[in-house]
This record gives C-alpha cells, structure tokens and sequence, in this order.
C-alpha cells in the first residue's frame, strides 16, 4: 500500500481564550495525495485557516496525529510554501528582490535563485516587471509577485489561504487560471483555502467541505471534471450539480 503524503487522524484545536476554550477544529481526518489539489471550504470562522496552520507548522494541534512524507509533523519546514490573501512584500525591495528572498532565507544557490526568480517572474506573467517596486503595482499584480515567491524555494506543498479573495472577480478568474496552468507543469500538491465554494470546485480535484458545529469536515467532494480546465466548464451541468452538491452540504440552500 502506498502512503498518503498527508494524512490528518483526529485533529483537534482548542484555542485558550480570554473567556475559556474554543474549540476550532473538532477531530478532522483526512488523506492527502502527492501532487493533489485540494480546497477548503466553508464559513467564515470555521476553521480553514486554523487548519491549514497546522499543515504549515505553524500552529500547533491539540489532539490527533499529523504525518507528511511519513514523519510526524509539528514544526513549520522548508518544503512548504504559504501564501495569503494579502501578500507582504518589503516596499524598499524591488519586485525581483521580494521573489528572491525565501531562497536568500534559506541560504540557497545565489545564481540559481536569481535565474529561478526570473523564471518565476515570467511564468506568472510579470516579466519586465522585477526592477519595480510593491507600491507601483496593483492587487492583481501583487499577488501575483506573491505566487512567484511562493515558488521560489521550490516547496513540495503549496499552502494558499484565500489569495484571491481580495481580488475582483476578473482578476480572480485570472489569476485561477493563471495557478491551474503552474499546477499542471509543477504538480505540486496545493491546499487552497476558499469561501468561493464555485472557485473550489473549479480549482480541485477533491473539496474538503467544512461546517462550524464547530470546525468539522462535513465531507469530501470529488470533482470529477476533466482537466485541463476550463472557464466554458462552468456551463457545464456537472460543475452546477457540484456546486449544489456543496450548498446542500453546507446548508446553504433553502
Ligand atoms: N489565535 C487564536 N486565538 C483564539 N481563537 C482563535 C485564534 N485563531 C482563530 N481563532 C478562532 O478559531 C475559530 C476558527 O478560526 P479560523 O481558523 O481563522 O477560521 P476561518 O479561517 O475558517 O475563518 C474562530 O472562532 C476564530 O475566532
Ligand atoms: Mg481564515
């Protein structure tokens, strides 16, 4: 039997607050394959984010067992990429530097992260971009800058909380695009944080539905859509049937 490269048993997280426990995850267990694109969704405040720190390291669970590439799993590490809805870029750093700096963090390869950083920089669009600097662009722009950073130290696992979700609706598209064309090269495994439950079935392969009862996984969602994907495919009646599939369980639907 081959491993999962992710596999969540009984997770649970009790944040201690001011006016006693709250529990933000309540005994979660999930598989992850290499190479999958997974959403998250759910409410505000259901504990996306609480999860997806975990998977990061940088949060620590209450209860349960975390095993990535088959090793207990408690610390942040370096084959793990984050990015977030607003992507922090240092405004005194040039776009360039701002894609370079995971790498100079990690003390890899100067020459090799320069031209990484370059190639990066064209992949996601912003060639002839790199001598400018964070306050010259726009939302679209920066997040933009932001994915080409998350890739620059060639994590295995790309962890996305809503980084798009401060984006209009155009540029949204875009931008899901834009990320399904690198997946399909890099193949990366992506855990993509969402409350667009259409974004979420349009992106994954499996959706990972969560309801606050609280921080509970309601239930996984194969999207069997073919790949690669299209923005024609959501006409297509089984990504709406998918869609309801979703509000249905999330019981949004009246
Ligand atoms: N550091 C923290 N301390 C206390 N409570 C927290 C903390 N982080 C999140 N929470 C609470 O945990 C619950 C889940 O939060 P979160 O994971 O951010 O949800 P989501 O990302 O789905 O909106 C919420 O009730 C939130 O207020
Ligand atoms: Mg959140």
């Amino acid at each position: 039997m081959t491993q999962s490269l992710i596999q969540g048993q009984n997770l649970s997280k009790v944040y201690g607050t001011a006016t006693g426990p709250l529990v933000a995850l309540d005994d979660v267990s999930f598989h992850i394959e290499e190479g999958e694109f997974i959403s998250l969704v759910g409410p505000s405040g259901c504990g996306k984010s609480t999860l997806l720190s975990i998977l990061g390291g940088l949060e620590a669970k209450t209860e349960g067992t975390l095993v990535v590439g088959g090793k207990h799993h408690d610390a942040p590490r370096a084959d793990i990429g984050m990015m977030f809805q607003t992507s922090v870029l240092f405004p005194w750093r040039s776009i360039r530097e701002n894609v370079r700096l995971p790498g100079l963090i990690l003390g890899l390869d100067k020459r090799q992260q320069a031209q990484r950083s370059e190639e990066l920089l064209d992949m996601v669009g912003l060639n002839g971009f790199g001598d400018r600097y964070p306050g010259e662009l726009s939302g679209g722009m920066r997040q933009r800058v932001g994915l080409a950073r998350l890739l620059a130290h060639d994590p295995r696992m790309l962890l996305m909380d809503e980084p798009f979700g401060a984006l209009d609706e155009f540029t949204r598209e875009t931008m899901n695009l834009e990320l399904l064309r690198i997946w399909e090269k890099t193949r990366k495994t992506v855990i993509f944080v969402t409350h667009n439950i259409g974004e979420a079935v349009f992106l994954s392969d499996r959706v990972f539905v969560m309801t606050p009862r609280p921080g509970r996984l309601e239930g996984i969602v194969e999207i069997d859509l073919p790949r690669p994907r299209t923005t024609a495919m959501m006409r297509d009646p089984r990504y709406s049937e998918l869609v309801f599939e979703i509000r249905r369980m999330l019981g949004v639907d009246h």
